[in-house]
């Protein structure tokens, strides 16, 4: 496992091994408060581009509690791609860091410097996709659910990078995955068709009506309508996904047990009702301290060889 660019290039095995590896280091840090120094020494480059909090955060956070250390380099001083091709970003920075991490807009960013670097590559969010979120999400209905085979989540909302990434990891964890989005907004059908061909036992739905989207559900999912670079399109975006909130008349036509997702930040009154988010349905913010417990997982396996 070189690098953790798309949860597609991976084997559901190496996805059940993350989680694995996830989970013991969460279970260690919870019980003796520190993890072993496994990556004492090295050190992660953390390229964004766009904003982050929880990114950023579990990141360093996580290389700290390994024993290494987590770089930020902003784009304002980086100019990956612009002060400096993309080749050559990922070669410097492979010749004196251990792995590199990157948000971008583009996705071909961090696929290019898959390409080049010499180190592993971690995908931080792209407009295309955001694997590490996918994969702390469903660490998290594991340790509530206790198994995620046979599940179904219903993500309502927007067909964006969030939803691509999660589709594709509950294919390969056999979760049921319903997508509710307003006409215009689905995840484009070649992306369906691909992760179709990829994974063709997948139970994946396309459901108009988020009331239907629900009715089964064992988790409900939600990301924000307007994402990072489509600022402008807000009024717009904001008029057209009338309807599909997470509120409560919504959490209503949904059995009892089910739980509710975010991947954050959320916005309150819009994609999610305040009560919803703080009601006793809401997984959100354990699902937030899970993308510190998979980063470290995640770090542990791909610069520390851990098995
Ligand atoms: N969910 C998530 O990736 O949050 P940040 O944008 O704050 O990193
Ligand atoms: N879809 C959102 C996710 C934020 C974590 C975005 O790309 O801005």
């Amino acid at each position: 496992m070189p690098h953790f660019i798309s949860i597609a290039d991976h084997s559901t095995e190496e996805l059940i091994h993350l989680l694995d590896v996830a989970g013991r280091l969460k279970k260690q840090l919870k019980e003796t408060g520190r993890n072993d120094p496994i990556l004492a020494g090295k050190t992660l480059a953390m390229v964004f581009e766009k904003p982050s909090l929880r990114t950023r955060v579990s990141f360093a956070v996580a290389m700290t509690q390994l024993g290494g250390y987590g770089l930020l380099l902003r784009q304002e001083e980086v100019g990956l791609g612009s002060r400096e091709p993309v080749e050559d970003v990922a070669r410097i920075l492979s010749g004196m860091c251990d792995g590199i991490m990157a948000r971008t807009f583009e996705h071909e960013k961090v696929t290019g410097l898959a390409r080049w670097a010499s180190v592993p590559v971690i995908n931080g969010l792209t407009d295309y996709s955001h694997p590490c979120q996918a994969m702390a999400d469903l660490m998290t209905l594991q340790e509530h659910f206790g198994n995620l085979d046979g599940r179904t989540l219903a993500f309502i909302g927007d067909g964006n990078n969030v939803a691509r990434s999660l589709a594709t990891a509950c294919g390969k964890l056999g979760v049921k995955f319903i997508l509710s989005s307003p006409a215009g907004y689905e995840l484009p059908e070649e992306d369906v068709d691909r992760i179709m061909a990829l994974l063709p036992a997948m139970d994946f739905e396309l459901v108009r009506d988020p009331i239907e989207a629900v009715r089964g559900a064992d988790a409900i999912y939600t990301d924000t309508w307007v994402s990072m670079g489509q600022e402008a399109e807000k009024a717009r975006r904001v008029k057209d996904f009338a309807g599909y909130h997470i509120d409560e008349r919504l959490m209503a036509a949904a059995p009892k047990h089910a739980v509710v997702l975010h991947c954050l930040p959320a916005y309150r009154g819009l994609e999610i009702s305040a009560e919803v988010m703080e009601g006793p349905q809401s997984l959100i913010f354990p699902e937030a301290e899970n993308r510190l417990h998979f980063q470290k997982g995640l770090l542990a396996v791909l610069m520390g060889g851990m098995k």
